[in-house]
């Protein structure tokens, strides 16, 4: 049974919490736990133990060519498994450490699990800026090999209660620390040749970046669908809800006439749009994903909105699109692969 321990990332001295030591305690023994970021809740383990890491691909039903994000509480824990670290790294660590960006760095042969990193010799690291996920880092001392902690492919989890509906039973707890904030994965970008690549947009956008380092490239897959993705995990189609999603650019009208055509056909529809725009479509559910205005709101609902659509059964979704400025970028590249890149133009 999966246990949950309910932590207030408010209170002081986390470190000596004893829920914390008793989550801590179980990664220790090389067991799963699911853990919040400020980003969304991660599937942490040892990563230097194949039986952990093992365990939390088994847990999601994740393909195993697709290397795990090791999170870590104090920038000296690099120096045990990264070759090098470039002055352009320390410069973004020393801006957006802790917070959601995933360094890639050449790696120290032989000390995390093979499987924790596909049998790459690179690897991923970043510090999350969450209170309860820097505490039971620094309190189990190890290195945490962490993904998403959804089922594969399912929408990433914002929520405890969204780990517990694809994990419950399959992993050892959960340590529910509220809902988390941004709402999308870090940003993963590439240090390891002479300018950075980002290879999965996310919480730190391209022009922060581009604002302490200058010149930031963007791997070719993330815009041409026919080129290969580096970062491997951005092969697969992922985030998606049950139903088929479709991107629409074009009117509310012309939205709105493609619910009428589906409802025509006797199916349930459902729309994601904006707080803004809600009252301008009707179909089965109409769900206002945070603020257009405000593009970090609709980031920070974005997962759950996906996921209501499932608990409601419907038979397709629409979508608005979203500027790919800003957080934008991420919230495009998610909902594209939620769609299956399937876009419908006015
Ligand atoms: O915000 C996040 O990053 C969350 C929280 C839990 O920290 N974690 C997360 O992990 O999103 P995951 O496993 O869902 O995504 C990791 C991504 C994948 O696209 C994977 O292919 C890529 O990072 N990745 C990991 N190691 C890599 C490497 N050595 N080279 C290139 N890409 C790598
Ligand atoms: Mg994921």
């Amino acid at each position: 049974n999966t246990k949950v321990w309910k932590v207030d990332k408010y209170v002081d001295n986390l470190e000596n919490n004893p829920q914390v030591v008793d989550a801590a305690d179980l990664l220790r023994r090389n067991e799963v736990v699911a853990l919040p970021t400020e980003t969304v809740y991660g599937l942490g383990g040892n990563a230097e133990s194949d039986e952990a890491v093992a365990k939390i691909y088994e847990a999601k039903g994740r393909p195993g060519d697709n290397p795990l994000i090791i999170h870590i509480a104090e920038r000296e824990q690099l120096t045990r498994f990264v070759a090098e670290v470039p002055v352009m790294a320390e410069t973004l660590m020393d801006a957006f450490w802790p917070g959601p960006l995933t360094i890639i760095f050449k790696m120290k042969e032989g000390v995390l699990s093979e499987k924790a990193t596909a049998g790459l010799e690179t690897v991923a690291v970043r510090m999350p800026d969450h209170p309860v996920a820097l505490s039971l880092l620094k309190t189990c001392g190890l290195p945490i090999a962490a993904p998403s902690a959804n089922s594969s492919g399912k929408p990433s989890p914002t929520t405890a209660e969204h780990v517990l509906e694809d994990l419950n039973g399959k992993i050892a707890g959960v340590v529910d620390g509220g809902a988390t904030g941004v709402g999308v994965e870090s940003t993963v970008v590439d240090c390891t040749a002479a300018i950075p690549v980002i290879l999965r947009p996310g919480g730190v956008t391209k022009e922060q970046l581009e604002a302490v380092v200058g010149e930031v490239h963007v791997d070719a897959a993330l815009t041409d669908e026919t080129a290969r993705p580096k970062a491997p995990g951005m092969k697969y189609r992922h985030y998606a809800p049950n139903a088929p999603l479709f991107m629409v650019s074009g009117s509310a009208a012309f939205l709105q006439g493609l619910i009428e055509e589906k409802r025509a056909e006797g199916l349930r529809v459902g729309v994601l749009t904006t707080e803004e725009n809600v009252s301008k479509y009707e179909a089965d559910l109409v769900l206002g994903c945070g603020r257009r205005a405000e593009l970090e709101t609709v980031a920070a609902a974005l997962y759950d909105t996906l996921r209501r659509f499932n608990q409601e059964n419907v038979d397709v979704i629409f979508s608005e699109m979203f500027p790919s400025t800003g957080v934008g970028s991420a919230i495009m590249n998610r909902l594209q692969k939620a769609a299956g890149n399937k876009l419908i133009i006015e």
